[in-house]
């Protein structure tokens, strides 16, 4: 086939642009790798005479992106807007119902409709692909659903909030609070609009549901992601976690046990010489596990204009090439529902508590783990200056129902002031 492939882009912002650049600047190489020209016919944004630093002159434009995904010289949807409905999803459904394919980066709207979306994609004979949506440049999607497609997916683990991990690393290696680094993150630009979604877990959320669909089979379900944000990592945490050889991390987590499929995305302590521990600034890290292929791990920027639009363009390629792989890897309506998991799978925990100083408050604390079945692989008491001294303790494997009975335990003793944290440790 030579003839071109037509896009029409709804949404020429950050990643708008940057499509609009690559299909622009390499046009004789996606020429060549599709054996077919690669063109952009129309264009929808919200203001028409923004200076976008682009050339689009050429291009038809279409204030209404539903007009431009129902247009004959359209083959390909490329939504670039964002938002969970709205525009973004009135006019991927109007693509879908004209039989046109859609490309798209908007893992919010994926993650709540994406199984309805590929659903009627495949009844209607389109394709819907989302690369973009998960970790910007890092071809994550096309690693699960291509390249490890013949695997028993075991796990799959993430680090796919680049703010968050900027957050974390910034206080670890600055010694500020939480909120100091929050207030240079907002001055700096990096926070979305709503910055609950970033801080929250919610946007890395999204990703892991996506991720979640492919590697298990099973249908997309952003509520069955159980997420905890960063909001109350304290600087004596990730001080205290590195003094004990581990680093605090947003990561996501998802993975089949006997006891059914467990997804989370919470603030977990890995060891600090892992390739996770090691991952510093915005930077996102996927870890796949393959039961044939073993771990992989892929490490790159997981936003900004040029990595995301890198990995739109992947998704437009495959479709020049006439590559049409369905949306989560195996048809969306032999998708079945997750079992939920009854409990998440044993691993250690990392607690850190403030004990009176009274004689034998250490041995009531070690009771109270005992007395929940739990045993201790190391614990660490720090001088201290004024009545209540920091305790760490590190337990060897356990589950989280052990370990709520023993910190029940631990405020039944009277020694300890507040309430004790407890973060898991993820054996990467
Ligand atoms: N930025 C990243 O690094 C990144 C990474 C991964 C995924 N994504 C995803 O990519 C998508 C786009 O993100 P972005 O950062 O490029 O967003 P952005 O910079 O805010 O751009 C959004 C674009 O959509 C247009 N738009 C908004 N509402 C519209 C409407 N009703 N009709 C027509 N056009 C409309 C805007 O028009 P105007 O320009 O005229 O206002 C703008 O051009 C989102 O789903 C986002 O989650 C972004």
């Amino acid at each position: 086939m030579t003839e071109p492939l037509r896009l029409g882009i709804a949404g020429l912002g950050t990643v708008g642009t940057g499509v609009v650049r690559i299909v622009q600047r390499h046009a004789q190489i996606l020429e060549r790798r599709a054996g077919r020209p690669v063109e952009i016919t129309a264009v929808s944004a919200r203001t028409r005479d923004k200076d976008r630093g682009i050339r689009i002159a050429s291009y038809a434009w279409e204030d209404d992106p539903v007009a431009l995904a129902r247009r004959d010289d359209v083959d390909v949807l490329v939504e670039l807007m964002g938002g969970s409905d709205g525009p973004a999803k009135a006019a991927v459904e109007a693509a879908i119902a004209a039989g046109k394919d859609v490309v798209t980066a908007n893992k919010a709207m994926l993650a709540v409709h994406g199984q309805a979306l590929a659903e009627a994609a495949e009844a209607n004979g389109a394709v819907l692909r989302f690369e973009a949506a998960v970790a910007g440049g890092i071809p994550v999607v096309k690693a699960l659903t291509e390249g490890l497609a013949g695997n028993e997916v075991m796990r799959v683990m993430g680090v796919m909030n680049g703010t968050c991990n900027y957050i974390l690393t910034r206080m670890e290696s600055a010694g500020l609070t939480y909120e100091e680094v929050f207030a240079e993150a907002k001055a700096l630009g990096y926070l979305e609009a709503d910055p609950t979604l970033d801080v929250g877990g919610i946007d890395a959320g999204h990703k892991l549901a996506l991720l979640t669909a492919i590697a298990f089979g099973t249908r997309v379900d952003f509520d069955a992601v159980a997420i905890e944000g960063i909001e109350r990592v304290s600087i004596d945490d990730i001080r205290q976690a590195a003094d004990m050889g581990f680093r605090i991390k947003l990561l996501g987590v998802a993975q089949m046990t006997g006891r059914g499929l467990e997804c989370r995305m919470s603030p977990c302590l890995v060891p600090a010489g892992s390739s996770l521990g090691q991952l510093e600034a915005a930077t996102n890290m996927v870890v796949l596990e393959g039961d044939a292929a073993g771990q992989i791990v892929l490490q790159g920027a997981g936003a900004g204009e040029g990595p995301t639009a890198s990995a739109v363009m992947s998704d437009v390629l495959d479709l020049a090439r006439g590559t049409r792989l369905s949306t989560f890897g195996q048809p969306a309506a032999s998708m079945e529902a997750a079992p939920a998991a009854s409990a998440s799978a044993p691993a250690p925990y990392y607690l850190r508590l403030a004990l009176v100083d009274k004689p034998g408050a250490l041995a009531r604390i070690a009771t109270a783990l005992g007395d929940a079945g739990i045993s201790i692989d190391r614990m660490r008491q720090y001088g201290h200056a004024e009545a209540v001294a920091p305790v760490l303790i590190v337990t060897h494997r356990t589950s989280r129902a052990a370990l709520d009975q023993a910190v029940a335990g631990m405020d039944a003793t009277g020694v300890v002031s507040g309430s004790p944290v407890a973060l898991r440790i993820e054996e990467v």
